[in-house]
């Protein structure tokens, strides 16, 4: 891949765009990231009277397999990149008139959504591209109701810093650093659960509790 390329694909990574990112990031976003949304959705345990909410859904495939198979009660999604929510805006429309669904544009550092509206939060692949992670986190306390669940997904630096694209506007963290952040942002009974596959080498799923 040459450097320009990966300078370019890594930004789509960060926020997909134009046609590129709806036709082309999307589709390679859910199927390399299947094994890391399959371990979030375990670590997420939902179950009926939840309500979830996902930041920087990508192509909606975790929001779509939670509604699809009524894993729990309403789920909603918030996502930087406005392609990402018109994209899944129409894969979810169904859902979204029924009432059991929303999708919104907004940045995990200023959720647009009301103090403890859910019981359960995840974020898969997105720790990289935040601005200020203690924000994120602390965002991620104020719309958990006490006692709900946060699910974080991510390569640690050991393994992304292989890739050589995360040098185009990636920060990286080892595993330690991202459970250190959720015990300072309130969230207590931390535990990791790990998965390895072929497309995303070794991978962490952090949960916490909100306290
Ligand atoms: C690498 S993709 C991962 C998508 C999906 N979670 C998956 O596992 O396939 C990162 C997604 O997070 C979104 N994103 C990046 N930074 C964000 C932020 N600060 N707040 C909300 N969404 C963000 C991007 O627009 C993109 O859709």
């Amino acid at each position: 891949m040459t450097t320009v390329f990966q300078a370019f694909f890594s930004r789509q990574l960060a926020k997909p765009s134009g046609l590129f990112g709806r036709l082309l990031t999307a589709r390679w976003l859910e199927k390399a990231n299947a094994g890391m949304n399959s371990l979030t959705l375990d670590a997420l345990a939902l179950k009926p009277g939840d309500r979830l909410l996902e930041l920087g859904f990508g192509s909606g495939y975790l929001l779509e397999k939670v509604l699809a198979n009524r894993l729990c009660d309403f789920a909603a999604g918030a996502d930087i990149s406005p392609e990402m929510v018109r994209h899944v805006g129409a894969r979810l429309r169904p859902y979204v008139e029924a009432g059991k669904a929303q999708i919104r544009d907004g940045d995990i550092e200023a959720i647009p959504f009301a103090d403890g509206e859910f019981t359960k939060l995840c974020s898969v692949n997105t720790l990289y591209f935040w601005k200020d992670p203690q924000r994120a986190l602390a965002e991620c306390r104020r719309v958990l109701a006490v006692g709900g669940r946060l699910a974080l997904c991510f390569n640690a630096k050991s393994e992304l810093a292989k890739w050589p694209g995360h040098v185009h506007g990636f920060t990286l963290y080892e595993l330690a650093d991202v459970e250190a952040m959720l015990a300072a942002a309130g969230f207590c009974r931390i535990e990791t659960a790990n998965g390895d596959d072929p497309e995303q080498g070794l991978f962490h799923c952090v949960t916490g509790i909100a306290q």
